[in-house]
């Protein structure tokens, strides 16, 4: 079994009454591979990771992971499986108890996950592996700044030794130095995890994946290999973020429209369309490893 996960045609909404915010999504991704998410706030990123982590079951499509489909009916185990894979936040702050010293919030995980030898080895082998000092064990999490705080949150999610992590926007509340040294501390931890590196920010994903999923309002508009994504993209939509991550990161390069499956979803900001884009939702073409959903690529 190579594959960490593996998605199949997933339709997800948050209930009943709001719309779809993923619209048949397929993915997988095999152990070591990292995999970045791109698209602008509010695209479905978020929504894709709740889903991997199994906080959010999909309306209908499959989710497997380490080969199991972890919302089928007679799966029962995922506070197992989750000791096997964890997420990094955005803000770590939000994730620590305030009223708890990081050390006891540290331990506190171990016992929860029944790692409850060697305590203080397993901690000091995180703090070393995200270069913290071990006194940060003695303080609380608002106490320390940006970086450090960043840091304490990837401590905490590699305490169970995952095999797989999924770091949603983890350097986007830090400045550029400080993103530098988060960045090379995931191109460490990669050589022993596979990554799912969420983002609105291109730039950061030529350092730290392979492949490139881009969402648009919920679609899986392109996939390929990053480099080639990057260097070509073949949809109007990745282009367009690729030449937006030259302006600042966080603002919205278009806007969502209402979903409507009898067109294509980028129709009202595409400088290609023709009369068929407004007639006709595109079907997802695939060239040796890529993959797009527009009628007239680039
Ligand atoms: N808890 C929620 N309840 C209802 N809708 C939500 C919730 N969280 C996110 N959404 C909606 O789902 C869509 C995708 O959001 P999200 O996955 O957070 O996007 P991203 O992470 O790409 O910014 C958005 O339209 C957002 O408004
Ligand atoms: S299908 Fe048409 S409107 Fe949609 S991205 Fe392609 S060219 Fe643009
Ligand atoms: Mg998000």
């Amino acid at each position: 079994m190579n594959n960490i996960f593996k998605i199949a045609n997933l339709n997800v909404r948050y209930n009943d009454t709001t719309p779809v915010v993923l619209h048949d999504i397929s993915l997988n991704c095999k152990k070591y591979q990292s995999i970045s998410l791109i698209g602008e706030s509010g695209s479905g990123k978020t929504t894709l990771a709740k889903v991997i982590m199994g906080v959010l079951p999909p309306f209908s499509g499959s989710v497997n992971v380490f080969g199991k489909d972890i919302y089928s009916r007679d799966f029962h185990d995922i506070k197992t499986l989750r000791r096997r894979y964890q997420m990094i936040f955005q803000d770590s702050q939000a994730v620590f108890d305030p009223l708890m010293k990081i050390g006891k919030s540290l331990e506190e995980i171990l016992y929860i996950n029944n790692m409850r030898d060697d305590y203080s080895k397993r901690i000091s082998k995180v703090l070393e592996l995200v270069k913290l000092p071990e006194n940060v064990l003695g303080k609380y999490i608002s106490e320390l700044s940006g970086g450090l705080r960043q840091r304490a949150g990837i401590a905490r999610a590699l305490l169970t030794e995952p095999e797989f992590l999924i770091a949603d926007e983890p350097t986007s509340a830090l400045d550029v130095s400080l993103q530098g040294m988060i960045i090379k501390l995931f191109q460490e931890i990669q050589k022993t995890a596979t990554f799912m590196f969420i983002t609105h920010d291109l730039a950061l994903i030529t350092h730290i994946s392979e492949k490139v999923l881009v969402l648009y309002n919920g679609y899986a508009v392109e996939y390929g290999p990053t480099a080639d994504v990057i260097s070509k993209p073949r949809h109007p939509y990745t282009e367009l973020l690729i030449s937006a991550h030259r302006f600042r990161v966080g603002r919205k390069t278009t806007g969502i429209n209402s979903p409507d499956t009898n067109c294509c979803p980028f129709v009202n900001y595409c400088k290609r369309k023709r009369k068929i884009c407004e007639e006709v939702f595109p079907d997802l073409k695939t060239e040796e490893n890529r993959s797009y959903r527009c009628h007239f690529p680039l």
